[in-house]
Order: C-alpha cells, then sequence, then structure tokens
C-alpha cells in the first residue's frame, strides 16, 4: 500500500493558532526582549512563523539534538549535532519545538541550557503528545494537543520526508 497523508490539522488552524501564541508571547514578554532557540530541523518552520507574529524585539539561535534514527520509534539516545552560537547568560529564553512526544529530548536540553544562566526560559511547543510523555517537561505555550499518533509536516519528518508539508498529516499505508 503506498503512504498517503491524512490531514489533521490544516493549515488555516495551524496558521491562526500560530498567529495566537505570537500575541500571547507578545503580551507576556511585554518590554522586554525574547531569545528564540529553535531545535532543528523540526522546530524551524515553526519558528520562523511564530518570529514573523511576534511584536516585540526578538533575537535567534539554533540548534540541533537528536534522540530519533529514520523510523518513528525513539531511541532513548539524544545528542548535541550543533550547539548554538551565542551564550544564554542574562536572556530570556524561549525554546521552541516541533513537537513534545514522550519529553526525553527536551528534559534532557532544558537541563543543559538551564546551567547556562539565562534570565528565563520557556518553551513552546506546536504540538504535544501527552500521552506519550516518559520524563516530565513543563510546555509553557502549545499549538495543539494531539493524540498519539506519527504526524509529519510544519518540520516534522518520517524518514526526512514530509516536512515541507504546510499542514499537520497523518502517515497512513505505512508497512
Ligand atoms: P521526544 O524526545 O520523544 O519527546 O521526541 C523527540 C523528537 O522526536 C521530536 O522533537 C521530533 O523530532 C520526534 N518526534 C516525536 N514524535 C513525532 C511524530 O509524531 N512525528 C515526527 N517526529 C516526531
Ligand atoms: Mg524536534
Amino acid at each position: 500500500m503506498a503512504e498517503t497523508i491524512k490531514v489533521l490539522v490544516s493549515e488555516e488552524d495551524v496558521n491562526r493558532r500560530i498567529g495566537e501564541l505570537g500575541k500571547k508571547i507578545s503580551e507576556d514578554y511585554a518590554g522586554r526582549q525574547v531569545h528564540l532557540i529553535c531545535v532543528l530541523k523540526g522546530g524551524v518552520f515553526f519558528m520562523c512563523e511564530l518570529a514573523k507574529r511576534i511584536t516585540i524585539p526578538v533575537t535567534m539561535d539554533f540548534m540541533s539534538v537528536s534522540s530519533y534514527g529514520d523510523g518513528t520509534a525513539s531511541s532513548g539516545v539524544v545528542k548535541i549535532a550543533k550547539d548554538l552560537d551565542e551564550s544564554l547568560e542574562g536572556k530570556d529564553v524561549l525554546v521552541v519545538e516541533d513537537i513534545v512526544d514522550s519529553g526525553r529530548t527536551l528534559s534532557y536540553l532544558l537541563e543543559i541550557l538551564q546551567k547556562r544562566g539565562p534570565k528565563s526560559m520557556k518553551l513552546c511547543t506546536l504540538l504535544d503528545k501527552p500521552e506519550r510523555r516518559v520524563k516530565p517537561v513543563e510546555v509553557q505555550y502549545c499549538g495543539f494537543n494531539i493524540p498519539d499518533e506519527f504526524v509529519v509536516g510544519y518540520g516534522l519528518d518520517y524518514a526526512q520526508k514530509y516536512r515541507n508539508l504546510p499542514y499537520i498529516g497523518v502517515v497512513e499505508g505505512v508497512e
């Protein structure tokens, strides 16, 4: 059976929700500057769209952490493939992620970043699968809570494919 994608969250709904998150973040951080940290590669589409909708001053940095192979199952192994360019000292840091699943990646990452002396640190994720949590992670901003299904699009991949879909979908027909 060929792989097909079933739409879970439409492009319109994703865009509307990112607008709401941008507005809320702009209000919550009013009078300050927010330092967005993108977790590559999945977080990049969401972070760019979110950044465009934030109306307070924004700076950005990128890092790459992985806990997944090419399949759909967590390996439990987390590695930093690319570290941040800038220090977090005294900054209001907002980590931007595509999805929180088991929470393994984020709990590890947030612990490392916290040691770098940010003034504050919060997490903004486009998607959350709370049922799948193994490690507790505090999520301050969340786009959508979704059921325990493997999703693609808006940065999320299945074996590196489908990141460019402008909506969130579920892959069907995978053997
Ligand atoms: P966690 O450590 O299990 O919370 O998830 C780490 C990473 O797994 C996420 O940042 C994603 O890159 C990937 N991931 C988890 N669930 C999905 C999914 O449904 N689709 C695509 N990637 C996923
Ligand atoms: Mg990710």
